[in-house]
């Protein structure tokens, strides 16, 4: 099929480069002149493990292209995914001036061919509406022009169409095997037609380099139902992350272990033993900014999401325990010297959008520490930009030498693989925080260290 991708950011340029992997004929457009042309030349604007090589293939192939025109895309494609960003304003709410204005202009291009719009950026409840809306405004403003001295002829602009929400679900740095491995596709379609397009886009999609795969469920709904299937999703992990961050503060007062406590209930099918590792808690570009949004729907159509608000604050808290175990450790905090590892909002990626361990570094600068930091990826000007502040470490032994106390903020593997040993030489302190629970606590006490996890 003839696919069209407005955006090439993480969602669009994964998706669309997944498309052309099965066969279909995909064109990527987006309004950034310069990230096209990189792009044309194989430069990805993201690290994604296999995006680059599928990339590659699909334009060897010829079943890949980008542009920076939307006449183009659109004129391309019988079915057009709107994969542009959604950012969050400063109050939580998301900034859609990306969608309205790729809406509309898809509407401006329209000719009388039929076409299914997708919305697969994340949108809140009731956008699939809002887009149909905008497509159609967008269309009759070049009605004069196509009908100009027509009369009755004007029925010729109208605009055949259809908008589906189909939500992604991709983690960052599996992003290509989440997007061929999904647990569920998820359709929201308005018509008959459109369902019967997402189908056929959808039918086999395995990788061709795993043919014998099952096929992936299709769950089909209307469009409002889709759109909520994202938000719940992201809520429920939030909320259950949540759970055993609250779980872990309850287990370290009466003296149990979280980690012992969330593998038993894990092992109880109906919980299940994913996302009920505690620690320092969640973050990245979606939980805290799609939890938000949820939270704001309810309140914009009448009710209070008590829950998920509790699912928020827990993970507030969450990262000031850290500074409050420092506290209870080292007593005065002012004129401390500490290290942080890690600072990335989960291993595997440098992106740190809400990245807990920026937000400690933070407040232990604001109550007069200094604070090192060492992340394997993530850059000094990446870090800068969030605390200029901080300073950034070439290794995670050398993040260690005059430090009062060293915590543990993203589970990078390599962590825990470091000599021990060296580590308590280094320390001019004695107390590690692992705000990850990913040390071994027993060899850190083993070497006459104050070992501090979560809940354990
Ligand atoms: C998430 C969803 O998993 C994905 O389906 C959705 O499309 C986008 O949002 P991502 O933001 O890439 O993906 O990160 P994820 O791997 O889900 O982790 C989110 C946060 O939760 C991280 O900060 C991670 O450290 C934290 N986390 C995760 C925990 O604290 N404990 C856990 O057990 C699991």
């Amino acid at each position: 099929m003839k696919v069209g991708v407005i955006g090439t950011g993480y969602v669009g340029l994964v998706t669309g480069a997944c498309l052309a992997r099965v066969g279909h004929r995909v064109c990527c457009m987006d309004n950034d002149t310069a990230k096209v042309d990189r792009l044309k030349r194989g430069i990805m604007p993201i690290y994604e493990p296999g995006l680059e090589e599928l990339v590659r293939q699909g334009v060897e192939e010829g079943l890949l292209e980008f542009t920076d025109a939307l006449a183009a895309v659109v004129e391309h494609a019988e079915v057009l995914f709107i994969t542009v960003g959604t950012p969050s304003r400063p109050d939580g709410s998301p900034d859609l001036s990306a969608v309205r204005a790729v809406a509309r202009g898809i509407g401006q291009h329209l000719d009388g061919r039929y076409r299914v719009i997708v919305n697969k950026s994340t949108v809140p409840v009731g956008s699939g509406n809002w887009v149909r809306m905008l497509v159609e405004d967008g269309a009759r403003k070049t009605v004069p022009a196509l009908t100009d001295g027509g009369g009755a002829g004007a029925q010729a602009g109208e605009p055949d169409f259809n908008v589906v929400s189909n939500p992604e679900f991709l983690r960052e740095g599996s992003a290509v095997w989440d997007t061929f491995h999904p647990d569920r596709i998820v359709i929201g379609a308005e018509s008959e037609r459109a369902e019967q397009v997402m189908r056929e886009l959808y039918r086999h999609w395995v990788s061709p380099d795993e043919p014998e795969r099952e096929p992936v469920p299709l769950v089909v709904t209307d469009l409002a139902s889709a759109e909520m299937i994202k938000y719940a999703a992201n809520a429920f992990l939030a909320t259950k992350i949540s759970f055993i961050n609250e779980i872990a503060n309850i287990c370290e007062r009466v003296g149990a272990d979280v980690s012992r406590v969330a593998q038993a209930i894990g092992l109880d099918k109906r919980i299940g033993n994913q996302f009920l590792n505690a620690g320092a808690g969640w973050g990245g570009s979606c939980f805290p900014k799609d939890v938000s949004a949820l939270v704001s729907t309810g309140q914009e159509y009448g009710y209070e999401c008590a829950l998920l608000k509790a699912t928020l604050s827990v993970n507030d808290t969450q990262r000031k325990r850290i500074i409050e175990k420092l506290q209870r450790e080292l007593r005065i905090l002012k004129g401390r010297t500490i290290a942080i590892w890690g600072l990335a909002f989960k291993p595997h990626t440098d992106d740190i959008r809400s990245a807990p361990a920026l937000e400690v570094a933070n407040q232990l600068l604001n109550l007069g520490c200094r604070v090192v930091a060492h992340d394997p990826v993530v850059t000094a000007a990446q870090a800068h930009s969030q605390v200029p502040d901080l300073q950034i470490a070439d290794s995670a032994l050398g993040a260690l030498d005059q430090a009062d106390a060293l915590v543990v903020m993203t589970e990078w593997p390599e962590y825990p693989q470091l000599d021990l040993g060296e580590v308590g030489r280094r320390l001019r302190g004695r107390v590690i925080i692992d705000g990850r629970n990913c040390l071994k606590r027993e060899m850190v006490q083993e070497l006459g260290l104050v070992y501090v996890g979560i809940g354990r």
